[in-house]
Protein backbone atom coordinates (compact mmCIF):
# COMPACT_ATOMS: atom_id res chain seq x y z
CA UNK A 1 0.00 0.00 0.00
CA UNK A 2 1.35 3.62 -1.09
CA UNK A 3 1.88 5.96 2.24
CA UNK A 4 1.71 9.75 2.84
CA UNK A 5 5.34 8.87 3.23
CA UNK A 6 5.83 6.79 0.36
CA UNK A 7 4.24 9.12 -2.45
CA UNK A 8 5.39 12.60 -1.25
CA UNK A 9 9.50 11.46 -1.11
CA UNK A 10 9.05 9.79 -4.40
CA UNK A 11 10.78 12.16 -7.06
CA UNK A 12 10.96 9.66 -9.88
CA UNK A 13 9.50 11.49 -11.96
CA UNK A 14 11.94 14.53 -11.47
CA UNK A 15 14.86 12.19 -11.39
CA UNK A 16 13.96 11.08 -14.75
CA UNK A 17 13.76 14.60 -16.17
CA UNK A 18 17.02 15.88 -14.69
CA UNK A 19 19.05 12.93 -16.34
CA UNK A 20 17.45 13.90 -19.83
CA UNK A 21 18.19 17.20 -19.51
CA UNK A 22 21.50 16.92 -17.99
CA UNK A 23 22.28 14.06 -21.20
CA UNK A 24 20.83 16.56 -23.42
CA UNK A 25 22.94 19.41 -22.42
CA UNK A 26 25.99 17.24 -22.24
CA UNK A 27 24.94 16.55 -26.09
CA UNK A 28 25.38 19.45 -27.25
CA UNK A 29 29.00 20.18 -25.63
CA UNK A 30 30.34 16.36 -26.89
CA UNK A 31 29.07 17.65 -30.52
CA UNK A 32 31.35 21.16 -30.14
CA UNK A 33 34.66 20.58 -32.06
CA UNK A 34 36.56 21.30 -29.16
CA UNK A 35 33.93 20.23 -26.41
CA UNK A 36 34.78 18.46 -23.24
CA UNK A 37 31.84 17.06 -21.63
CA UNK A 38 34.05 15.55 -18.63
CA UNK A 39 33.06 18.14 -16.23
CA UNK A 40 29.42 18.30 -16.94
CA UNK A 41 29.73 14.20 -16.24
CA UNK A 42 30.89 15.14 -12.96
CA UNK A 43 28.14 17.52 -12.18
CA UNK A 44 25.53 14.73 -13.48
CA UNK A 45 27.48 12.31 -10.82
CA UNK A 46 27.44 15.19 -8.13
CA UNK A 47 23.61 15.58 -7.92
CA UNK A 48 22.33 12.18 -8.08
CA UNK A 49 25.51 11.98 -4.74
CA UNK A 50 23.60 14.80 -3.15
CA UNK A 51 20.94 13.51 -3.61
CA UNK A 52 21.71 10.76 -1.77
CA UNK A 53 22.97 11.97 1.09
CA UNK A 54 20.11 14.05 1.48
CA UNK A 55 17.86 11.26 1.12
CA UNK A 56 19.89 9.39 4.33
CA UNK A 57 19.16 12.76 5.87
CA UNK A 58 15.52 12.69 5.33
CA UNK A 59 15.66 9.23 6.20
CA UNK A 60 16.82 9.93 9.91
CA UNK A 61 15.84 13.31 10.98
CA UNK A 62 12.26 14.12 12.08
CA UNK A 63 11.19 16.11 9.12
CA UNK A 64 7.61 16.26 7.78
CA UNK A 65 6.69 14.72 4.84
CA UNK A 66 6.16 18.15 3.19
CA UNK A 67 9.88 19.16 4.68
CA UNK A 68 11.57 15.99 3.13
CA UNK A 69 10.07 16.33 -0.19
CA UNK A 70 11.42 19.52 -0.17
CA UNK A 71 15.06 18.76 0.79
CA UNK A 72 15.24 16.03 -1.98
CA UNK A 73 13.90 18.05 -4.70
CA UNK A 74 16.30 20.99 -3.66
CA UNK A 75 19.21 18.67 -3.54
CA UNK A 76 18.09 16.70 -6.95
CA UNK A 77 17.94 20.59 -8.73
CA UNK A 78 20.25 22.59 -6.57
CA UNK A 79 23.26 22.74 -9.14
CA UNK A 80 20.83 22.57 -12.26
CA UNK A 81 22.34 25.52 -13.60
CA UNK A 82 25.82 23.81 -13.73
CA UNK A 83 25.08 23.00 -17.23
CA UNK A 84 23.85 26.14 -18.88
CA UNK A 85 26.79 27.71 -17.11
CA UNK A 86 29.22 25.28 -18.46
CA UNK A 87 27.80 25.30 -22.41
CA UNK A 88 28.29 29.65 -22.18
CA UNK A 89 31.18 30.30 -20.33
CA UNK A 90 33.09 26.66 -20.22
CA UNK A 91 33.41 27.06 -16.77
CA UNK A 92 31.99 26.47 -12.96
CA UNK A 93 33.90 30.00 -11.42
CA UNK A 94 31.16 32.01 -10.63
CA UNK A 95 33.19 34.80 -10.29
CA UNK A 96 33.92 34.40 -14.00
CA UNK A 97 30.77 33.92 -14.97
CA UNK A 98 27.59 34.21 -13.70
CA UNK A 99 26.27 32.78 -10.08
CA UNK A 100 24.62 29.16 -11.08
CA UNK A 101 21.94 29.23 -7.65
CA UNK A 102 19.96 32.02 -9.58
CA UNK A 103 20.67 30.68 -12.85
CA UNK A 104 19.61 27.26 -11.90
CA UNK A 105 16.32 28.88 -10.78
CA UNK A 106 15.70 30.50 -14.23
CA UNK A 107 16.10 27.35 -15.80
CA UNK A 108 13.63 25.92 -13.22
CA UNK A 109 11.29 28.20 -13.78
CA UNK A 110 11.88 28.31 -17.92
CA UNK A 111 11.07 24.44 -17.55
CA UNK A 112 8.58 24.67 -15.44
CA UNK A 113 10.04 22.10 -13.60
CA UNK A 114 7.70 22.72 -10.16
CA UNK A 115 5.00 24.14 -11.66
CA UNK A 116 3.05 20.67 -10.23
CA UNK A 117 3.90 20.87 -7.23
CA UNK A 118 2.61 22.83 -4.47
CA UNK A 119 2.98 26.34 -4.29
CA UNK A 120 4.69 26.33 -0.48
CA UNK A 121 7.01 23.69 -1.41
CA UNK A 122 7.96 25.01 -5.17
CA UNK A 123 8.73 28.61 -3.28
CA UNK A 124 10.97 26.66 -0.66
CA UNK A 125 13.06 24.40 -3.48
CA UNK A 126 13.07 27.51 -5.06
CA UNK A 127 14.02 29.96 -2.37
CA UNK A 128 16.90 26.96 -1.24
CA UNK A 129 18.41 26.62 -4.51
CA UNK A 130 19.30 30.08 -5.06
CA UNK A 131 20.57 30.08 -0.99
CA UNK A 132 22.97 26.66 -1.43
CA UNK A 133 25.92 28.36 -2.50
CA UNK A 134 25.82 31.85 -0.42
CA UNK A 135 28.86 32.07 1.76
CA UNK A 136 26.43 32.33 4.56
CA UNK A 137 22.22 31.90 4.76
CA UNK A 138 20.26 35.04 5.92
CA UNK A 139 18.59 35.25 9.27
CA UNK A 140 14.96 34.85 9.66
CA UNK A 141 14.65 32.48 6.94
CA UNK A 142 11.03 30.54 6.51
CA UNK A 143 11.80 27.02 8.70
CA UNK A 144 11.10 25.16 5.55
CA UNK A 145 13.25 26.99 3.21
CA UNK A 146 16.32 26.84 6.25
CA UNK A 147 15.76 22.99 6.56
CA UNK A 148 16.26 22.60 2.82
CA UNK A 149 18.93 24.78 2.47
CA UNK A 150 20.86 23.36 5.19
CA UNK A 151 20.06 19.37 3.97
CA UNK A 152 21.74 20.91 0.27
CA UNK A 153 24.55 22.65 1.59
CA UNK A 154 25.49 19.88 4.04
CA UNK A 155 25.23 16.99 1.55
CA UNK A 156 27.09 18.72 -0.75
CA UNK A 157 29.99 19.14 1.86
CA UNK A 158 29.81 15.83 2.09
CA UNK A 159 29.91 14.98 -1.39
CA UNK A 160 33.05 16.92 -1.65
CA UNK A 161 34.88 15.16 1.01
CA UNK A 162 34.39 12.36 -0.87
CA UNK A 163 35.75 13.74 -4.46
CA UNK A 164 38.71 14.75 -2.39
CA UNK A 165 39.55 11.85 -0.43
CA UNK A 166 39.35 10.12 -3.42
CA UNK A 167 41.56 12.25 -5.09
CA UNK A 168 44.24 13.51 -2.27
CA UNK A 169 45.01 9.28 -1.84
CA UNK A 170 45.41 8.66 -5.37
CA UNK A 171 49.13 8.92 -7.30
CA UNK A 172 50.80 12.41 -6.92
CA UNK A 173 50.76 15.02 -8.30
CA UNK A 174 47.42 16.09 -7.30
CA UNK A 175 45.32 18.24 -9.97
CA UNK A 176 46.01 21.89 -9.36
CA UNK A 177 42.40 22.11 -9.99
CA UNK A 178 41.28 20.36 -6.98
CA UNK A 179 44.01 21.52 -4.91
CA UNK A 180 42.98 25.00 -5.71
CA UNK A 181 46.96 25.06 -7.00
CA UNK A 182 47.70 24.86 -3.63
CA UNK A 183 51.55 23.44 -3.13
CA UNK A 184 52.22 20.14 -0.95
CA UNK A 185 55.18 21.45 0.83
CA UNK A 186 54.97 19.89 4.22
CA UNK A 187 56.83 23.35 6.32
CA UNK A 188 54.13 25.13 4.57
CA UNK A 189 50.95 25.99 6.89
CA UNK A 190 48.59 28.54 7.87
CA UNK A 191 48.68 29.63 11.40
CA UNK A 192 44.93 30.64 10.97
CA UNK A 193 43.58 27.35 9.86
CA UNK A 194 45.13 25.67 12.71
CA UNK A 195 44.13 27.72 15.47
CA UNK A 196 40.58 27.36 13.59
CA UNK A 197 40.73 23.68 13.89
CA UNK A 198 41.92 23.99 17.31
CA UNK A 199 39.00 26.36 18.57
CA UNK A 200 36.37 24.28 16.34
CA UNK A 201 35.43 26.37 13.96
CA UNK A 202 35.49 26.39 10.16
CA UNK A 203 38.55 27.80 8.76
CA UNK A 204 38.47 29.91 5.70
CA UNK A 205 39.67 29.40 2.43
CA UNK A 206 41.04 32.71 2.11
CA UNK A 207 43.29 30.97 4.91
CA UNK A 208 44.38 28.03 2.95
CA UNK A 209 48.74 28.16 2.31
CA UNK A 210 49.18 24.31 1.67
CA UNK A 211 47.33 21.06 0.34
CA UNK A 212 47.85 19.87 4.53
CA UNK A 213 45.42 23.24 5.25
CA UNK A 214 43.13 21.97 3.17
CA UNK A 215 42.88 18.35 4.05
CA UNK A 216 42.68 20.37 7.78
CA UNK A 217 40.19 22.83 6.58
CA UNK A 218 37.99 19.89 4.79
CA UNK A 219 37.86 18.26 8.88
CA UNK A 220 36.76 21.69 10.14
CA UNK A 221 33.74 21.55 8.22
CA UNK A 222 32.15 18.59 10.77
CA UNK A 223 31.71 22.09 12.72
CA UNK A 224 29.43 23.86 10.13
CA UNK A 225 27.26 20.39 9.83
CA UNK A 226 23.96 21.13 10.65
CA UNK A 227 22.44 18.36 11.67
CA UNK A 228 22.87 15.03 13.90
CA UNK A 229 22.63 12.88 10.92
CA UNK A 230 24.94 14.80 8.75
CA UNK A 231 27.35 14.43 11.16
CA UNK A 232 26.79 11.03 11.23
CA UNK A 233 27.54 10.78 7.86
CA UNK A 234 30.70 12.99 8.57
CA UNK A 235 32.21 10.54 10.59
CA UNK A 236 31.10 7.22 9.22
CA UNK A 237 31.37 7.84 5.73
CA UNK A 238 35.35 8.09 6.62
CA UNK A 239 36.39 10.70 4.16
CA UNK A 240 37.43 13.49 6.96
CA UNK A 241 39.29 10.93 8.79
CA UNK A 242 41.15 9.78 5.77
CA UNK A 243 42.00 13.28 4.72
CA UNK A 244 43.17 14.28 8.03
CA UNK A 245 45.26 11.03 8.33
CA UNK A 246 46.95 11.81 5.64
CA UNK A 247 48.07 15.09 7.44
CA UNK A 248 52.05 14.86 8.77
CA UNK A 249 52.50 13.23 12.20
CA UNK A 250 54.77 16.26 13.38
CA UNK A 251 53.98 19.83 14.49
CA UNK A 252 52.00 21.80 13.92
CA UNK A 253 49.45 19.55 12.10
CA UNK A 254 49.91 16.55 15.10
CA UNK A 255 48.26 18.24 17.63
CA UNK A 256 45.31 19.57 15.87
CA UNK A 257 45.15 15.85 13.76
CA UNK A 258 44.97 14.47 17.14
CA UNK A 259 42.47 16.32 18.38
CA UNK A 260 40.04 16.21 15.71
CA UNK A 261 40.35 12.24 14.93
CA UNK A 262 39.47 12.43 18.53
CA UNK A 263 36.38 14.12 18.37
CA UNK A 264 35.19 12.26 14.83
CA UNK A 265 36.30 9.59 16.35
CA UNK A 266 34.39 9.64 19.50
CA UNK A 267 31.56 10.38 17.88
CA UNK A 268 32.19 7.14 15.67
CA UNK A 269 32.26 5.13 18.71
CA UNK A 270 29.20 6.35 20.72
CA UNK A 271 25.55 4.28 20.41
CA UNK A 272 23.29 5.34 17.48
CA UNK A 273 19.72 5.45 18.65
FE1 LIG B 1 26.35 24.39 -6.39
Amino acid sequence: METNLGSASFIGDHEEWFAAYAANRCAIEAARPSGDVGPMHLKTRHSMAVLNNARRMVDSERFSVVQGRICLLAALYHDVGRFEQYLRFHTFKDKESCNHGQLGLRILKQEKRLDGEDPAIRKAVLAAVILHNRFALPEGLPEDTAIAAHVVRDADKLDILQVMDEHLKGPKPYNPTVVLSLPDTAGMYSEAVIQAALEGRVAAYADLRSVNDFRLLLGTWFFDMHFDSSRRQFVEDGHALNLLQGLPDFPPYKAVRQGLLEKLGALRDAPSY
